[in-house]
């Protein structure tokens, strides 16, 4: 990751932690275990949706597993960061070369219209940050926006909540994110097939891969 990227990735940390969720870009390790399922399933003409790009480590990643044919949809709601992915499919040869369809969308995900579409979601979004009731919206709107048999790959940060739960106790706070905690767990119970553990990461994360039951 060149310089700018990462001082922008900064400055969005300080400018909202709240939004931006991490203390840090993804390291390439977390990027390849999110990727996991998506490489062991290429077949031609993939649609893929990634969610809360950041700067586009994973992007990077992503991009390795698509050729002609495929598309990409990045979805990022900061508008520097989304610009920094831009110029980067431009300028940096990590991500300029790439033979797959890539639109960025500086956009919530939330105003996403829901049609099947996707075969992949990649999401990097800080759930830990959000409201339970937000959490539990945006994963109805995965199952909405993925075909039938599309996989979603997302991580959380391993103890993090556990850490803040036991920080923050009875607080309005405590109880957000530990009604955080239980609806994740919620679709990680029904819905994940596969889990990877990355310790090589600030801080370790835990991968997850969910496909959700049809009918
Ligand atoms: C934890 S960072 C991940 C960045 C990068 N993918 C990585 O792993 O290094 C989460 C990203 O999600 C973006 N984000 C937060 N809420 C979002 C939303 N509702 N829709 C789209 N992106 C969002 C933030 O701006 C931030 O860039």
């Amino acid at each position: 990751m060149q310089l700018s990227s990462k001082r922008v990735f900064l400055q969005s940390i300080a400018r909202d932690f709240k939004r931006t969720g991490a203390i840090a870009p993804s390291s390439k390790t977390l990027a390849q275990a999110m990727t996991r399922e998506l490489a062991k399933h290429r077949r031609p003409d993939l649609r893929v949706l990634e969610v809360g790009a950041g700067t586009g480590n994973i992007t990077e990643e992503i991009v390795r597993h698509l050729g002609p044919g495929d598309d990409l949809d990045v979805c990022e709601i900061d508008r520097k960061l989304a610009g920094i992915i831009r110029h980067r499919l431009k300028k940096d040869p990590s991500l300029s070369g790439v033979e797959a369809s890539v639109r960025v969308i500086n956009k919530p995900i939330e105003s996403f219209d829901r049609r099947p579409r996707y075969d992949f979601i990649i999401s990097c979004l800080p759930f830990t940050n959000f409201e339970p009731a937000a959490v539990h919206d945006i994963f109805e709107l995965y199952r909405d926006l993925l075909k039938p048999g599309g996989i979603c790959s997302f991580y959380e940060y391993i103890l993090v909540r556990k850490a803040a739960c036991l920080m923050t106790g009875k607080t309005a706070v405590g109880a957000r994110v530990s009604g955080v905690s239980k609806v994740v767990r919620n679709y990680i119970d029904r819905y994940c097939y596969r889990h990877q553990v990355v310790l090589l990461n600030l801080p370790p994360a835990m991968v997850h891969h969910i496909r959700f039951a049809e009918g």
